[in-house]
């Protein structure tokens, strides 16, 4: 079965084919829309829907063709249909479900940060439930049993900023542009880590919430303080927060595994693509099994979502009803 995946939840279109027979992406396209919404210094939703309008159709055609397909063999399609943005996931939705009814084929929603939980199941070796999980995105810091497909216990979650949303904020402090992540973590590697004593938030307390808000405006305040800042400081400003974020995932996650008693973590969101962070986990958390997944599928994409609907086939609707859910826990989803 070949499944046809598309997501638009926020400022990434992706489109990406999933065969369930060879258990293998046949082919994927990402078009981001990032350079656009870089002068505004964050995404604006109405850019971003149009964006999509524009790029969606000639991506997907391109992702047929370079399967070596005809759109007719396609089986069923999956659409991301939440937590994001409204807007772009009515552009997705409206799509897949269009293409899905005039093919006759079924097409299906699927929740975006499951996506980004499950598209380590693809790799080899892939952890088997139960497992523990950290997803760290734009939008959301989550810790998680995972107990089976569909089924996930939130275990804590930020109160306020996601992490990557801290690191955006940060980049703009230190004027490097949108998206932050990314451009934090590049000038970082010419920083002291050690230079600013930055706080790991929430890691004394017995809770695996999380909150880096006031980690954010530490960063301010030094900024401030230190008035005519040169490049070198700007690097160990990076550097410290992005030790600070580390220190604190690594803290809060490792004390999950003790009290859950799982063995393998898995990890996912786009903040999972930060090399110090990776490094962080691995060493931090010696002797367990953790899974990341590669580089260029832990920021959206197309192939965690078509991954995904071969899950959930057996869910798949034929009808043109736009269920999208902008707000949509985790936690809600229910088993299969
Ligand atoms: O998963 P994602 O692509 O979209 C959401 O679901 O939100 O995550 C985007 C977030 C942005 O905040 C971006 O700055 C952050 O992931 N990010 C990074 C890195 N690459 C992307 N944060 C830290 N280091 C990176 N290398
Ligand atoms: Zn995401």
């Amino acid at each position: 079965m070949k499944v046809l995946g598309i997501e638009t939840s926020c400022d990434e279109t992706g489109v990406a084919i999933y065969d369930t027979e060879s258990t293998k992406i046949v082919s994927e396209q990402l078009y981001s829309q990032a350079s656009k919404h870089a002068e505004y210094g964050g995404v604006v939703p109405e850019l971003a829907s149009r964006d999509h309008l524009k790029k969606l159709i000639p991506l997907i055609r391109l992702t047929v063709r370079e399967a070596g397909l005809n759109l007719k063999e396609i089986d069923a399609v999956a659409y991301t249909s939440g937590p994001g943005l409204r807007g772009p996931l009515l552009i997705g939705a409206s799509t897949a479900k269009s293409i899905a009814l005039a093919l006759n084929k079924p097409s299906v929603g699927i929740h975006h940060m499951e996506a980004h939980l499950l598209i380590n199941l693809l790799e080899n070796p892939a952890p088997s439930f139960p497992f523990l999980t950290l997803l760290i995105s734009g939008g959301h810091c989550l810790l998680i049993n995972a107990k089976s497909l569909g089924d996930y216990e939130i275990l804590g979650q930020t109160l306020d900023d996601a992490v990557g949303e801290a690191f955006d904020k940060v980049a703009k402090i230190l004027d490097l542009g949108y998206p932050g992540g990314p451009k934090i973590e590049e000038l970082a590697k010419r920083g002291d880590p050690t230079a600013f004593q930055f706080p790991r938030p929430m890691t004394n307390k017995n809770n695996f919430d999380f909150s880096f808000s006031g980690l954010k405006t530490a960063v301010y305040y030094e900024f401030q303080n230190l008035k005519q800042i040169n490049d070198s400081q700007k690097a160990d400003l990076a550097a410290s927060f992005q030790a600070a974020v580390s220190d604190t995932l690594l803290i809060k996650t490792r004390e999950a595994m003790k009290q859950t008693g799982l063995k393998e973590l898995v990890i996912g969101g786009g903040v999972a693509s930060n090399k110090c962070i990776r490094n962080a986990l691995i060493t931090g958390l010696e002797g367990n099994k953790i899974y990341f997944p590669p580089i260029n599928r832990c920021t959206d994409n197309g192939a965690m979502i078509a991954f995904a609907g071969s899950f959930y086939i057996k869910n798949a609707e034929r009808t043109l009803g736009l269920d999208i859910k902008p707000r949509w826990p985790l936690s809600d989803l229910n088993n299969g």
